[in-house]
């Protein structure tokens, strides 16, 4: 066993205990040893790489994925561990969320990226507030990395939430030209981060945010059409989206020339959890939401994720596209069922955050091919 293969099971037989101390010094305790897991997490490659099953290599636009199911933004927002996720076995290596300029994230009560597991339920709050290096640093780090077959990279990119437009509009466009000409092979727009502060708007194109509406044509008239190079563009949005609002979401992604979308980010629909959550957890989950807000991932989404992305693949299927949209579940995905369920559903590909981490401490390395087992 390697040493975070040994400390993250320690951690799994501990978490229960630690977490039923007290509210703020579980969120104390997890913030800050899950970042000092993670610094060790990115440098353990030094393990056999594990062979992935060739009935699973994905094909995605040209891309050659050597399983349909990788990390879900957030993980590697540092740029390190490539080497990790290829020898694990994951379809490919998607960083960030990165902004264009450096952000330090959120910091409340003593807590610098405040995260606690709710780990009777299976599941997780943060309110992290997208720290990341921004689009210069990261595009250094990027060019140091050595790629391999089958795992192609990934970036997941958001506008400045600091920023006004025409400002911010201008800085992603720079952001997305710039990993055009990097060896990143897709690129991954989070509209969805519930931990920043975003505008609202009231008026509405049909069901839609007329904002939003606005934002992704300009993004489609001044990059997508100009793109120089064989290079998806997704985009993701929460899981609290509004299946009613799916089919206008969609025509309006594939109009503009989007490729995929992802469904989706953590949630905030904390009222329709507290009937969900185990007993043990709704101290720290009621504590963690009114102190910090926050987003919640794991198994608490598993439903919502997998109707809304459902919904999404079986409607671009019958729309009979003359070329690809893909459609990306994330949101509760932690078990060989969630994983068949998924691509009997026609849904291409699955992204896992909390339930990476599960898995992890249960059979280390070799994660990827036991849920695909
Ligand atoms: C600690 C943490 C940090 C995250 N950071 C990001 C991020 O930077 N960008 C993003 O798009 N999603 C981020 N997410 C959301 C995940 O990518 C994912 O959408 C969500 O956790 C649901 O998946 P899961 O149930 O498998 O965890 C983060 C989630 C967690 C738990």
């Amino acid at each position: 066993m390697t040493h975070t293969e040994i400390l993250a099971k320690i951690d799994f037989y501990l978490r229960r205990s630690i977490v039923a101390t007290d509210p703020y010094l579980a969120s104390f305790f997890y913030s800050y040893s899950r970042k000092l897991f993670l610094k060790l997490f990115y440098e353990d490659s030094n393990f056999e790489k594990v062979e992935i099953p060739e009935k699973y290599l994905t094909e995605v636009f040209g891309l050659i994925f050597q399983s349909p199911i990788f990390n879900a933004a957030g993980i590697f927002k540092e740029v390190d561990g490539y080497e990790v996720a290829y020898k694990q076995g994951a379809g490919a290596f998607l960083i960030g969320t990165i902004t264009p300029k450096l952000r330090k994230g959120n910091f409340k009560k003593g807590i610098l990226h405040p995260f606690i597991p709710l780990a009777s339920t299976s599941s997780a709050i943060n309110w992290m507030g997208l720290p990341n290096l921004g689009f210069g640093e990261a595009t250094e780090r990027i060019k140091k990395i050595e790629k391999h077959n089958g795992c192609p990279i990934g970036i997941s990119i958001s506008f400045q939430p600091d920023s006004t437009y025409p400002e911010s509009m201008n800085e992603i466009i720079e952001g997305f030209q710039l990993f055009e000409r990097s060896q990143v092979d897709f690129i991954e727009l989070n509209e969805s981060c519930p931990n920043v502060v975003h505008s609202h708007d009231t008026e509405k194109i049909g069901k839609l945010e007329k904002l939003l509406v606005e934002r992704l044509s300009e993004l489609s008239e001044r990059f997508l059409r100009k793109r120089n190079r064989n290079l998806p563009i997704f985009v993701k949005f929460s899981n609290d989206t509004n299946p009613e609002q799916l089919i206008e979401l969609i025509d309006l992604l594939i109009e503009l020339g989007f490729d995929g979308i992802n469904l989706g980010n953590t949630s905030t629909s904390y009222s329709e959890y507290l009937t969900k959550i185990d007993l043990k957890d709704k101290d720290n989950f009621k504590y963690f939401t009114e102190t910090f807000g926050g987003g919640v991932s794991g198994t608490l989404l598993k439903e919502k994720s997998l109707n809304l992305s459902k919904i999404a693949a079986e409607y671009v299927c019958k729309k009979d596209l003359n070329r690809e949209f893909v459609v990306i579940r994330t949101g509760g995905v932690e078990s060989s069922e969630d994983i068949q369920v998924t691509l009997q559903s026609g849904i291409q590909m699955i992204n896992w955050f909390t339930g990476y981490f599960e898995n992890f401490s249960q059979n280390g390395h070799k994660l990827y091919q036991k849920i695909l087992d």
